[in-house]
């Protein structure tokens, strides 16, 4: 049988409503790179939020019926993702990174790092003890350094933005966790805001890194993100360079840094080539992150 068109539902279950929406979606030329990589589970996240069913709590049925409300909540969502391409976090308002649910809205990039993997197994292989201080290098709206600081519990964690709109979500995010006694969140350029004084063993970054080729071609679905998040001059390390310039500044002597660089990759191989930078390898996807040791920087 035809699924159903979403917007002549009159009465449906929660399972009939993501068959609907997953046909709908699958109509639309959409970019799934937030969260989700299809057009199933992209419905089914939109239908259990707008049916108030967190996607991350196990259902024991699908045979729920969606209430009027709740549909019309649902057709809205679906229309805005599809037509005008907003991704489905900023619809919903939440987003999962290391497992912990964040607060997300526009004023900051939806997480989704791969660097949540190694947060989640608490960078095993690559520290030998657990850091006391650790800082989030362009921490956005604070998912890194708040995994961060749930995963290392006696851990001071310093989350550093420029942009004053994503800290405000960070901090709305430090307070969800309760985390403001071990998580401070700074205003400023990268270590600007900090002193040399302020020796980490851990630096994590997840700077914009995007080049102005890949910037040009960028999919609608990343347009709603802001564009100091992503953007990062001609060959997308003007960021980066600039962390690898000062980091070592600012890490213990057996300090670490991690940085994502994604499809920069090349050009941080081709510009940086000398230094002894490890990629690293992510058993649940992603790619273009290096680590190197303070003694190396
Ligand atoms: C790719 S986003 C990452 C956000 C978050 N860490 C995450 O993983 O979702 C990069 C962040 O860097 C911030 N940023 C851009 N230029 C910066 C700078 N010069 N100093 C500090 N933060 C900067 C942006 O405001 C944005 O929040």
């Amino acid at each position: 049988m035809p699924d159903k068109d979403i917007f002549e539902l009159k009465k449906c279950t929660l399972g009939e409503l993501i068959s609907a929406g997953e046909a709908y979606l699958a109509q639309h030329s959409l970019v799934y790179g937030h969260g989700t990589d299809n057009a199933f589970d992209e419905a089914a996240w939109l239908a259990l939020e707008a049916c108030g069913i967190s996607p991350v709590e196990p259902l024991e049925s699908y045979d729920i019926l969606v209430t009027k409300q709740q549909l019309s909540v649902a057709r809205e969502w679906f229309r805005k993702r599809a037509v005008e391409k907003i991704p489905t976090a900023y619809l919903t308002g939440r987003a999962w990174f290391a497992g912990l649910e964040f607060s997300v809205d526009e004023r900051a990039l939806i997480p989704r790092s791969p660097i949540a993997e190694l947060i989640h197994n608490r960078f095993s292989s690559w520290i030998s003890e657990a850091p006391t201080a650790a800082l989030d290098l362009c921490c956005g709206g604070g998912c890194i350094g708040i995994a961060m600081a749930h995963a290392f519990p006696d851990c001071k964690v310093d989350a550093v933005d420029l942009s004053h709109d994503a800290l405000e979500l960070a901090r709305i995010n430090v307070a969800k966790h309760g985390m403001g006694a071990q998580v401070r969140l700074l205003e400023g350029d990268l270590f600007t805001p900090l002193t040399t004084k302020e020796k980490y063993d851990l630096i994590v970054s997840n700077p914009p890194y995007v080049d102005a080729s890949d910037m040009r071609k960028i999919a609608p679905e990343f347009i709603h993100e802001p564009r100091m998040g992503l953007a990062a001059g001609d060959d997308g390390l003007d960021i980066v360079d600039k962390i690898l310039a000062h980091a070592k500044d600012y890490l213990v002597t057996d300090g670490v840094l991690i940085v994502e660089v994604g499809n920069s990759k090349e050009a941080v191989d081709k510009r940086f080539g000398h230094l002894d930078l490890v990629w690293l390898d992510f058993a649940y996807g992603g790619d273009g992150v290096f680590l190197i040791n303070a003694a190396s920087l």
